[in-house]
């Protein structure tokens, strides 16, 4: 059983500034160990998170992640248990600077969107489209050891 926690909360940190690099660096590590996956995006002052793992695992990350000083005002889009996994062989994707960001995927379909208000639908929209095989791979980042968990 997999279970999801998905939020959209406003940065603290500037963009790419040590604070705001070392949530990446530090979440591989711990991510892989706790066989937890998932997408991190950030489009100026927001960032869109997914995580999925062993509800535990997930539910201890969460309280850190509600608690960390580098962002605020966590708007929770969905929690609960979820069949399959929908980032399997991601320790934590992200969508790297210069790539196809969240507006500009929106306004590609013809609609103008704003991650600071973007709904569960939207928000997994643009990362399975960012993450699916064949599309968008060139400007993802994707971990050295890509493997399913
Ligand atoms: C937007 C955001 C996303 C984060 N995502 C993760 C994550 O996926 N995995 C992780 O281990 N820590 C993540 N963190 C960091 C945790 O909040 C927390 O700082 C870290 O897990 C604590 O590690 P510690 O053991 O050094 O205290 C995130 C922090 C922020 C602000």
């Amino acid at each position: 059983m997999v279970y999801r926690w998905m939020y959209i909360s406003r940065a603290t940190t500037s963009e790419g500034s040590l604070d705001d690099v070392g949530i990446y660096l530090k979440s591989r590590g711990r991510n892989r160990d706790l066989c937890i996956t998932g997408f991190l995006h950030r489009e100026c002052d927001h960032y869109a998170q997914y995580i999925e793992g062993e509800t535990e695992s997930i539910l201890r990350l969460r309280s850190l992640i509600m608690q960390d000083p580098r962002h605020t005002d966590l708007r929770i889009l969905a929690q609960g248990v979820m069949t399959p996994r929908l980032f399997a062989g991601w320790e934590m994707a992200y969508a790297s600077r210069g790539a196809l960001g969240f507006s500009e995927f929106h306004r590609d379909l013809g609609r103008k969107r704003d991650l600071s208000v973007a709904t569960l639908s939207e928000t997994l929209c643009y990362m399975q489209m960012a993450t699916a095989d064949g599309q968008a791979v060139d400007v993802m980042r994707r971990f050295p050891d890509r493997r399913r968990m």
